[in-house]
Formats: structure tokens, sequence, C-alpha cells
């Protein structure tokens, strides 16, 4: 008998439908434009979050679109494993408040925080939940509302960023088909390239905190690209090198959705041709951990993923930190 696989057997998506375009930075004061951001990160627009949209409900719209693609129900869900850098509270997990919103009575939920890898780190951990028998079958969901840690005085960022959420379905299979091969890596050096630097349990919020406005995101742009292209493209080849396949094998890449420019030097590096390539980023932006599995859904709907399909996904953020995956369907 083949040996058991996670396989993803439901996906679905959570976006609002509000969309700023890069017009509107003028409305709010920031001194930019279109043609800027277009030439330099490939967004047009993006989905921000209105009206009480949260991490969890942009989460749990996500999660019932691939719960009912599956046909599982709440009750059947063993875990939900979210991953977020923008947790609706600091305490207790967003996952939980996610569970008591789908009513997965029987699940364990918890978070995982890997900034724009949580969500390939998250389902490398429901993949190994399953493989060893602790699960059956997990809901992995990767969710952010980027819009409310962005500095919307800081042009260098807040033009970059979306909110939105995505969801799979992961299910023990031993059809063969699901996850081949993952890998993650991290280097804690160099965290203060992109961080929050106050608002935690150290420079707790305080009137100077939100004075200085350093509770919000602040991003060495220049240097997190380079290390952005040179880690994506480890990770595409370790992960390629453990299923023992090369780029020619790669049915779709579903890069993490940042810089139409990382993502064309990290496909050219692995030798996937753009037709090859998934790219969402000029409708939304850069959803951190949430960009994989909204491309990977969308992918899907379009009819890009066929039975069979090998799909490599690779990620890169805050940490740094940096993952791949594949995924034959
Ligand atoms: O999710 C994972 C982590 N994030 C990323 O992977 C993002 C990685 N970095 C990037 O994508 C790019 O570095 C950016 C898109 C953020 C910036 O592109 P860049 O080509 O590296 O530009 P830059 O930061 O070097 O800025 C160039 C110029 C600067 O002016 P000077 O100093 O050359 O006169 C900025 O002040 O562009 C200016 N600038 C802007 N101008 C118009 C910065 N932001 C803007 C803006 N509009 N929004």
């Amino acid at each position: 008998m083949k040996r058991p696989v996670a396989a993803v057997i439901g996906t679905g998506r959570g976006v609002p439908r509000n969309i700023m375009t890069n017009h509107d930075f003028a409305a709010i004061g920031i001194e930019t434009s279109h043609e800027w951001i277009v030439e330099r990160s490939g967004i047009h627009q993006r989905h921000i979050a209105k009206d009480g949209e949260t991490t969890c409900s942009m989460a749990a719209d996500a999660a019932r679109k691939a719960m009912d693609e599956a046909g599982v129900h709440p009750g059947q869900l063993d875990a939900i494993v979210l991953s977020t850098a923008t947790p609706d509270r600091l305490l207790p997990a967003t996952a939980v408040d996610l569970q008591a919103a789908l009513g997965a009575s029987r699940a364990a939920a918890f978070d995982i925080g890997a900034a724009c890898s949580g969500w390939l780190y998250a389902m490398t951990v429901a993949e190994g939940m399953i493989t060893s028998g602790v699960s059956e079958t997990i809901l992995v969901v990767g969710s952010e509302k980027m819009s409310a840690i962005v500095d919307w005085k800081d042009r260098a960022t807040c033009v970059l960023f979306g909110d939105g959420a995505g969801a799979v379905i992961l299910q023990r299979s031993r059809s063969g088909k699901g996850i081949l091969s993952a890998f993650m890596r991290s280097d804690g050096q160099l965290a203060d390239l992109l961080y929050r630097p106050s608002g935690g349990a150290t420079n707790q919020m305080s009137a100077q905190v939100l004075e200085e406005r350093s509770h919000l995101v602040r991003m060495a742009g220049r240097e997190v690209f380079k290390h952005a292209v040179r880690s994506m493209s480890e990770a595409a080849d370790r992960a390629l090198d453990t299923a023992r396949l090369t780029g020619t094998d790669v049915d779709l890449l579903i890069p993490h959705q940042a810089n139409v420019r990382i993502i064309e030097a990290t496909a050219k590096h692995s030798n996937i041709p753009m037709e090859k390539v998934y790219v969402n980023v000029d409708r939304y932006g850069n959803t951190s951990s949430a960009s994989i599995p909204i491309a990977l859904d969308e992918a899907r709907e379009k009819g890009l993923i066929h039975d069979g399909s090998t799909v490599l996904m690779v990620a890169f953020g805050a940490g740094f930190t940096w993952a791949s995956m594949i995924i034959r369907f």
C-alpha cells in the first residue's frame, strides 16, 4: 500500500469587496503615482477590509468555500492551523475565533507566525500532523488584514500591501497525490529589515509608541528585495531536489506575491517560463501569508491545475523566513 500523504481536497478565498487603486492614494495625501507603483512592484490595486471585516471573518469566508468544495463539514476538522501576522487579538489565537465561527467543535486550533512564509509553514506543520497519524483532516488558512498594521503615512510601504484570506482542506490520502516535498528556513539575524519595532510585550504600546508610529511595519525595501530573490531561488531548488524534479517538471509555479520583479527573477532561476507562473500581485498587492492560498484557489478556478498537475509554491517574508512546497494534484 502507498504511504499516506496529505492531499488538497478543497480550496477557497475570502477577499474584501472594497478595492483601492493606485490612484486612490492621492486622496489620502500620499505622494506617489500609478506609474511608480506599477514599475517598481507590478501592483495596480489591492483589496482593503472595511465595515467590520476582520482577519477571522475573511478566514471564515475562505474556509467555508474550501469545506464546501471538499464536502467536509466543520465537525470533521481535526485541526485548524491559521497563519497570520495580523491576529485580531494578541490573545487568544485567531484560529480559536475561527473555530468558534465555523462550529468546528472537535478541532485543535492554533496560529502560526512566520510572516509571508507563514502559510507554507502552516501547510508543512499540518502535513506532519497528517502523515504521523495525529490528524486526518485539517483546515489550513492564511489570513491577513495588512491594512491594520501598515503605516498609512509611509509611501514606501503603504502602497504595497492588501488584505485577504485563502484556505485549503488537507486530508490523509493513499492516492499518491498530495504534498511531495517541503522546505523551510529562517534567519533571525536579519529581523530588523522588516518588522514592527513596538507594540509587543517589549516596547509595549504607549503614547510615545503611537506618536512615533513604531508599532507599524517598517521595511528596508531594497535589502529585502535582494534577500527575497536569493532565498526564494534557494527554496525552489531545495523542494525540487527533495522531490527529484527539475523546473521543467513543474506545471505551475505559485510564488508569494510581493513584487512582480521578484517573481520573474525566481522563475528565471528555476528555468520556469512566465506562462507557467501564476501572478495576481497586480490585483491584490502583497497579502503576506494569504497570497499563495488566494493564488492557488484562483488558479484552480481558472482551470490551470488539472488532475496530475505538479505545482511548486515558494515564499519569503519577515524574519527572515523562506519556504517552498511541491504538491501533486
Ligand atoms: O513580502 C515579503 C517582503 N517584501 C518584499 O519582498 C518587498 C521587497 N522590496 C520591494 O519590492 C522593493 O524594494 C520596493 C517595491 C519596496 C521598492 O522598490 P525599489 O526599486 O527598491 O525602490 P527604493 O525603495 O529603492 O526607492 C526608490 C525611490 C526612493 O527615492 P530616492 O531616494 O531614490 O530619491 C524613494 O523615496 O523611490 C522613492 N519612493 C517612492 N516614490 C513614489 C519610495 N516609495 C515611493 C512611492 N511613490 N510609493
